[in-house]
C-alpha cells in the first residue's frame, strides 16, 4: 500500500498517468479505491453524487473533512466491498443507496443525521448498521429490502413519506419512532416472528402489514387512506385511540391467530370494511362506535356474534357469513337493509362451511387504490358512493340544481 498522503498528493498533481485528481464538484465523484476515498473525504462538501465503482473495496472509509454530500451516496452491484464508513459525514441530500452489495458486513456512520432517502436492497451480509445517537432523524423515504439486518434501531425518523421494510429474514423486531407517515407503509415477509411497535405514530396515510407477530400503535388517531392486515400472527389488534379511517379501507384477512379486533373509538371508514378468514375470531364486538362506512362491508369467518351497535350509514352493500350459527346477529343485521345499509344486506348466513374460502375484499372507497376485487355486487366505490348521494339528492328534488 502507498501512504494515503502520497497517493493523494500524486493524484492531486495528476503526475501518474491514469490517475486523475478528484474534484469536490465532479459530477459524479467516482471512487475506485481507498485512495480516491481519502481524497474525496478531504472535500467538506461534495456538490453532486458520490458513486463507488464496482471495483471499490474491500474497505472504504470516507471519514475526514467531508460532512455533506449534496447528491446521493451510491453503491451498486459491488460484491467486493465489506466495510463502508465515515466518521464525519452528517448529511446526504439525495439517496443513501446501497443496492446489491452482497459482501458488505460493516456500515458505520456515527455522525450521519439527515438523508434524502434510504434505499437499501439486497445486502446479504449486513447485520447491523451502526449509527450514532440519535442516528438518522430525517429521511423522506425508507426502503430496506432483502437484507440480513437484524436491527434498524439507528433510524429515528419522525415524519416520513414512504416506508417499505420487506424480506429481511432476520429482522425480528422493528420499533420505529415515526409520528406521521404521509403516503404508504409496507411491512411484509421479514422474520417470521417479527414484533412491530410504533409507539408514537399519530397518523398514517396507508399501511399494509403482513407476517407480523405482534403489532402496537397505541397513539394512532387517524388513518388517511387504507389500513390492511394480511397473514399476520398476532392474537390481538388494539387501536384504542383510532377514530377514523378517512378515505380508504379497513381490512383483516387470513390472520389465523387473531382473537380480538378492538378499535372502540373508530367512528368512520371512508372505504370498505373486510374481515375474512380469521378463523380464531369468534366475536366481532370491538367496533362499537363504527357509524359510517363509505364502501361495502364484508365479514366472513368463524364467529358466532357480530355486534355493530352504532352502525348508521353504509353506502355499499353488506355481507355476513360464518361457519357458525349467527341467527341472532342476522336478525339485527338484516333489519339494516335499505335503510342504514344503502345497498342492502346481500347475505347474512350461518353454518356455511365455505365461509372462510372467500377472502376477496369488500368494495373500497378509493378509486385507483389497487385493491379492486372486480366483484361488482359487493363493491361500492367512492365513485358510486357519490353517485348514489347524487341520486338521493335528486330523489329529494329541488336540490339538484344547487349541485350541478
Ligand atoms: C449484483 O452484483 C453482482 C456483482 O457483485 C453482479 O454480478 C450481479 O449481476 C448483480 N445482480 C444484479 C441483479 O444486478
Ligand atoms: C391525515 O390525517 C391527520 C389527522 O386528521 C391530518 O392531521 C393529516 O394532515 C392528514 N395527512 C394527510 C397526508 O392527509
Ligand atoms: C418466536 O418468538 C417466541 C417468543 O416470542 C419464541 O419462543 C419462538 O421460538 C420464536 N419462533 C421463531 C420461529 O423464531
Ligand atoms: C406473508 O403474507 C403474505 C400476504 O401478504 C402471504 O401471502 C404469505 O403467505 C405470508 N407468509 C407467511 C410465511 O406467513
Ligand atoms: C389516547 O387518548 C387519550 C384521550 O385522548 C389520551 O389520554 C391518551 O394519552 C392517548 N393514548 C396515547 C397512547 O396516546
Ligand atoms: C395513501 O392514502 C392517500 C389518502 O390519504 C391517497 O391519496 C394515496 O393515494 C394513498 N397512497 C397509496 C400508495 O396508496
Ligand atoms: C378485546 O380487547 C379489549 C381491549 O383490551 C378488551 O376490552 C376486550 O374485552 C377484548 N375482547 C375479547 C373478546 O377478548
Ligand atoms: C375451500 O376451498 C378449497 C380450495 O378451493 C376446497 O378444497 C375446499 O373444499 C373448500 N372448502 C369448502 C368448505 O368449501
Ligand atoms: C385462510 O387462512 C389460512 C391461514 O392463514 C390460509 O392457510 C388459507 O389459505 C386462507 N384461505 C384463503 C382462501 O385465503
Amino acid at each position: 500500500m502507498y501512504s494515503k498522503e502520497l497517493v493523494s498528493a500524486v493524484a492531486a498533481l495528476g503526475l501518474v498517468s491514469g490517475v486523475t485528481a478528484l474534484g469536490c464538484k465532479d459530477d459524479p465523484v467516482e471512487i475506485n479505491s481507498q485512495a480516491d476515498a481519502t481524497q474525496a473525504a478531504e472535500c467538506t462538501t461534495i456538490t453532486h453524487d458520490l458513486v463507488l465503482a464496482t471495483s471499490a473495496g474491500p474497505d472504504i472509509d470516507l471519514g475526514g473533512s467531508l460532512t455533506e454530500i449534496k447528491g446521493s451516496l451510491i453503491v451498486k452491484n459491488n460484491g467486493l466491498i465489506q466495510s463502508l464508513s465515515s466518521s464525519s459525514l452528517e448529511t446526504i441530500g439525495g439517496a443513501f443507496q446501497l443496492n446489491n452489495v452482497t459482501s458488505l458486513a460493516s456500515l458505520v456512520f456515527p455522525t450521519l443525521g439527515e438523508v434524502g432517502s434510504i434505499d437499501w436492497t439486497t445486502l446479504s451480509s449486513l447485520q447491523e448498521p451502526t449509527f450514532g445517537t440519535p442516528g438518522i432523524t430525517k429521511a423522506e423515504s425508507v426502503v430496506v429490502a432483502d437484507t440480513f439486518v437484524a436491527n434498524l434501531d439507528g433510524l429515528n425518523i419522525q415524519n416520513v413519506k414512504d416506508m417499505n421494510i420487506n424480506n429481511n429474514r432476520r429482522l425480528s423486531k422493528f420499533s420505529t419512532s415515526i409520528k406521521t407517515l404521509s403516503n404508504a407503509m409496507y411491512v411484509t415477509a421479514n422474520a417470521l416472528n417479527m414484533s412491530m411497535e410504533m409507539p408514537n405514530l399519530e397518523w398514517i396515510a396507508n399501511m399494509t402489514i403482513a407476517n407480523v407477530s405482534t403489532f402496537s400503535v397505541p397513539s394512532l388517531k387517524a388513518v388517511n387512506g387504507s389500513m390492511r392486515f394480511d397473514s399476520n400472527y398476532f392474537t390481538e389488534f388494539l387501536a384504542a385511540n383510532l377514530t377514523k379511517i378517512q378515505s380508504g379501507d379497513l381490512s383483516f384477512v387470513s390472520n389465523p391467530q387473531l382473537t380480538n379486533i378492538s378499535i372502540p373509538q373508530l367512528e368512520s371508514v371512508g372505504g370498505g370494511v373486510t374481515i375474512a378468514n380469521n378463523t380464531e375470531l369468534v366475536k366481532i364486538d370491538g367496533l362499537g362506535s363504527l357509524a359510517d362506512v363509505g364502501g361495502a362491508i364484508k365479514m366472513r369467518g368463524s364467529f358466532d356474534e357480530i355486534d355493530l351497535p352504532s352502525l348508521d350509514n353504509v353506502v355499499g352493500t353488506a355481507e355476513f357469513v360464518s361457519t357458525e350459527d349467527i341467527t341472532d346477529s342476522c336478525e339485527a343485521l338484516n333489519k339494516l337493509s335499505g335503510g342504514v345499509v344503502q345497498g342492502k344486506v346481500t347475505e347474512c348466513k350461518g353454518l356455511v362451511e365455505s365461509a372462510n374460502n372467500d377472502t376477496s375484499e369488500a368494495g373500497d372507497g378509493s378509486s385507483g387504490s389497487g385493491s379492486g376485487s372486480g366483484d361488482d355486487d359487493s363493491a361500492a366505490s367512492l365513485a358510486s358512493a357519490s353517485m348514489s348521494t347524487v341520486f338521493t339528492l335528486a330523489a329529494l328534488g329541488g336540490l339538484v340544481a344547487t349541485f350541478l
